[in-house]
């Protein structure tokens, strides 16, 4: 046997289309003075800056600044580098904080009490409480400064379970209704504060230009206009009004407006990316949100991930110092984004002087804490880092601590609304979120006037979302990515269906829920509720903006009922608008859902009549992101000159209007074949762009175009082998007879350096049916003599035997093993000398949860 073939080459590429970028033109960077105080201005000629001005709400407090100067003369060096430094729960303890007096604490997405991404609201106060405590212990000399404690509550407190879930931005931008912000904002703030933590890392004030990015749906809207129409209002909400009495109580959260600057304008919509664009778009368009937010007094601004002109922000003194604390006068603090300052040319996650000189005054190091608090003292002592920087820094962090009241709170538990988790999910906030979900579908089509639906009929509700809250939530919901939840994870919630049947059965009608959309007795009419899986940050990022490309099942599923003679109402759940002609044509109605979140009845509040045959709730949405033309058109924002969308902003039909649709083209204007991205390998075969291949000792791959195939001398073979349909997997048998691997690689090397940052993982879903009796590797490889790899057998012997299970290895054990991983050409390399039989169904990249088994990085 010998089929396998000599090296053809393929053509497609994957993911990083890196088009050359449009000429940047002559930049005009910001003209800067020196300036040590922060109210400097940023350019000399005041009349010529883009930057609007901006008054700083709270007047000077002589009170407040006497306590500030007075802590700060008893505070130690050491003490202060503390305050400039953020760790995470899963990487710091109350006994790190107690030892190295750290100012704040974060829990980002994948980080919970316990590691459990569904411990309880007890669990995570009892954690805010070990903290403080912690922070308040003096008993080893140092002085009593309470942390606080941030958590990325960004659609009500939703990593705990139990909260709201408010939708994600991208429809509360369909609402353009700032007071239910303020009343979200405050709601969230309300939840938040049961558990514990002071200090929400929102709004999200980006304005997504690129429908590709993964992010998209953490912003309003792709009009500055919106977004800044909404950002005094949420911070409002989140803190309270200045000058109010509840201003900054127990009731309230401070704020993190993010991400400052131009996190919505990277080039091809890559996430943590540069943002070529004049400083005057850069102002009008991403800046928009900064000043109605400092007007409100927001607390605090998290520094952006990406680079502006090639320059990353987390060291962009001109941005962070010059327009944001002295022309725009904010007079919070700025904390970092994930160890975004390790990403400035010279830096590294455990040491980066450049950024607290730049403006940044709190760091998030979230495992990189112990390092970057060493350096950072070292900078200061060796005078790198300037004293009165630094005596800046903590000054902005005490005010915020003092102004909260923290420091005469006493632990979370004992404040007024700790423990108070009835609160979480309480009817009063449900309602208001499910009034959200109401003011937020979008109606695209209504052909022949087929909505509202008769609730005393017969309605079935198929596809996958119809019955999932963890799919109607998104990303940012119990953990990072928002997947791998379950019904009984969400107590206080309706799907989608559940809001259906509630509501036609007291009508007097019934719902059927059938995913698969098959029945038994027709039904009068159909909701088929579908759309994308959750995703958080750069794992939504994709080429186009076809939906679900080379997967047509939802399609098929409205054909097949409108086959059966069944109106079809489709109900479309993603985080950004896609190209989806195709289901636009099959279905009768199309509404665009969003990301509603725990409230899906609200949908059902508008799709249904009430039984007495009134309109309940109309459509009041309006598109707040402009819907596609062609799966191409992802750049194609409202103000911009060529503006040609299918359905422009502020499109949304109601109930009154004409809802007939003409058809729609159905070319895409793109191949189908492009790979979802982060999928390496599915269903037996490589992603478009990659390619399989068999590798005796260090000789050339050879390529895998058909199975069965087998290296001369069978040291390696590999055949077809079912996984969850027919030859579906691929097994891969080594013979023992000598060193060989099987590979999966790309022509075109891709960077994963931003993965490789936070705990994404290579998930490989594999079977082992005999392990190797010797060594067997897993690497991965980056160019000419550039590779790295980590033993695999200790995890392999722990699976089950002859079982599918998923195997997670950290994007960072490579990194640390030596891999450029900015440059990745061999994705997945598994090599053995020994006998062994092992079969892969699916390579991607995943996160914690999305593993059954996680591989340890080898300890150097
Ligand atoms: C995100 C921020 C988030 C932070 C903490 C980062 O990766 O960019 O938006 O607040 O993590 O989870
Ligand atoms: C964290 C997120 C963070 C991300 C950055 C994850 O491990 O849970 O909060 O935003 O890493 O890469």
């Amino acid at each position: 046997m010998k089929a396998v073939s000599g090296r053809t080459r393929s053509a497609h590429v994957i993911r990083i289309a890196s088009l050359p970028l449009a000429a940047a033109g002559a930049l005009a960077l910001l003209s800067l003075s020196a300036c040590k105080n922060d109210s400097a201005a940023v350019s000399a000629d005041k009349t010529q800056s883009p930057w609007p001005e901006v008054s700083w709400p709270l007047a000077q407090d002589p009170a407040l600044e006497k306590r500030v100067t007075d802590l700060l003369a008893q505070m130690s060096v050491e003490e202060k580098v503390g305050q400039l430094v953020q760790g995470d729960i899963a990487s710091i303890t109350p006994e790190d904080v107690r030892k190295y007096r750290l100012g704040s604490i974060l829990a980002g997405g994948n980080s919970d009490p316990d590691g459990r991404y569904d411990a309880s609201p007890a669990e995570w106060l009892a954690l805010a409480d070990a903290f403080y405590e912690a922070s308040m212990d003096t008993s080893g000399g140092g002085k009593a400064i309470p942390i606080i404690f941030g958590i990325d509550a960004v659609h009500g407190q939703s990593n705990i379970v139990g909260a709201t879930l408010f939708p994600h931005n991208i429809g509360l931008g369909a609402t353009r209704n700032p007071e239910l912000m303020r009343r979200i904002g405050q709601i969230t703030a309300v939840e938040t504060r049961t558990t514990g933590m002071e200090w929400a890392f929102a709004p999200t004030v980006a304005v997504p230009q690129d429908d590709r990015w993964g992010r998209t749906y953490e912003g309003y809207s792709e009009s500055p206009d919106v977004v800044a129409s909404f950002a005094g209002a949420v911070v409002e909400g989140l803190q309270g009004k200045v000058g109010d009495p509840d201003f900054l109580d127990s009731s309230r959260v401070i704020v993190s407006v993010k991400h400052f600057l131009g996190d919505g304008g990277t080039t091809d919509g890559k996430d943590q990316g540069d943002t070529r664009i004049s400083e005057a778009e850069l102002a009008r368009i991403h800046g928009a949100g900064y000043p109605p937010a400092v007007a409100a007094g927001a607390q605090s601004v998290m520094a952006s991930f990406n680079s502006f002109n090639g320059e990353k922000m987390h060291g962009n003194r001109a941005l962070l110092t010059d327009v944001l604390k002295g022309r725009m006068q904010f007079g919070g603090f700025i904390v970092g984004d994930w160890n975004g300052h390790g990403q400035i040319t010279g830096c590294s996650n455990e040491d980066c002087p450049a950024t607290i000189n730049a403006g940044l005054d709190m760091a998030m190091a979230p495992d990189s804490w112990k390092g970057f608090y060493e350096s950072t003292l070292a900078a200061v002592k060796a005078g790198t880092i300037p004293m009165e920087r630094l005596d800046d820094a903590v000054a902005r962090i005490l005010r915020v601590k003092f102004r909260l009241g923290l420091f005469e709170a006493g632990k979370p538990s004992a404040r007024a609304l700790g423990g108070k988790f009835e609160l979480l999910g309480a009817p009063e906030h449900r309602a208001v979120a499910r009034q959200a979900v109401r003011e937020s579908l979008v109606l695209l089509k209504n052909q022949g006037g087929v909505l509202p639906l008769d609730p005393r009929k017969t309605i079935l509700v198929a596809g996958d979302g119809a019955n999932d809250v963890g799919k109607q939530s998104g990303g940012w919901t119990l953990n990072w990515q928002g997947t791998g939840t379950k019904r009984s994870d969400y107590p206080n919630a309706d799907t989608i269906f559940e809001g259906i049947q509630q509501q036609a059965q007291a009508a007097g009608g019934k719902a059927v829920l059938a995913v698969d959309g098959k029945y038994t007795q027709k039904p009068d009419v159909a909701v088929v509720v579908f759309g994308e899986d959750p995703y958080a940050e750069f794992q939504g990022d994709i080429a186009h903006l076809l939906y679900k490309p080379g997967n047509d099942s939802d399609l098929e599923l409205i054909k097949r009922l409108k086959a059966d003679g069944i109106p079809v109402v489709a109900v479309f759940i993603s985080g950004r608008p896609l190209w989806v002609n195709r289901e636009i044509n099959a279905s009768d109605a199309f509404v665009a859902a969003w990301l509603p979140g725990s409230e899906g009845a609200g949908i059902a509040d508008v799709l249904l009549r009430k039984a007495d045959g009134s309109v309940a709730h109309d459509f009041k949405g309006k598109l707040s992101f402009s819907w596609p033309r062609t799966a191409n058109q992802y750049r194609n924002n409202v103000g911009q000159e060529g503006y040609d969308p299918l359905f422009a902003f502020d499109y949304g039909l109601t109930y009154a209007d004409n809802g007939d649709l003409a058809p729609l083209p159905e070319e895409s204007g793109v191949s189908g074949e492009q790979a979802a991205s982060g999928v390496y390998f599915q269903r037996g075969e490589p992603a478009p762009g990659l390619s399989l291949s068999l590798q005796a000792g260090d000789g050339q791959p050879e390529k895998v175009t058909s199975v069965p195939a087998a290296l001369d001398g069978g040291t390696l073979t590999v055949r077809g082998v079912d996984h969850q349909a027919q030859e579906d997997a691929r097994r891969f048998v080594w013979s023992g007879a000598g060193n060989a691997s099987a590979v999966v690689a790309t022509d075109t090397a891709i960077d994963l350096s931003r993965e490789s940052n936070g705990d994404v993982m290579l998930v490989m879903t594999l079977k082992a049916d005999a392990l190797p009796e010797g060594d067997i590797w897993l690497g991965v490889g980056c160019g000419e003599n550039c590779a790295a790899r980590v033993p695999l057998r200790d995890a392999l012997a722990a699976l089950p035997r002859g079982q599918w299970s998923r195997v997670g290895v950290p994007l960072k054990c490579f990194a640390a093993a030596g891999a450029d991983v900015a440059k990745l050409d061999r994705l997945w390399r598994l090599e053995t000398a020994a006998a062994a039989d092992i079969s892969l169904s699916r390579l991607a990249l995943g996160a914690q949860n999305e593993a059954d088994h996680i591989v340890q990085c080898p300890v150097k």
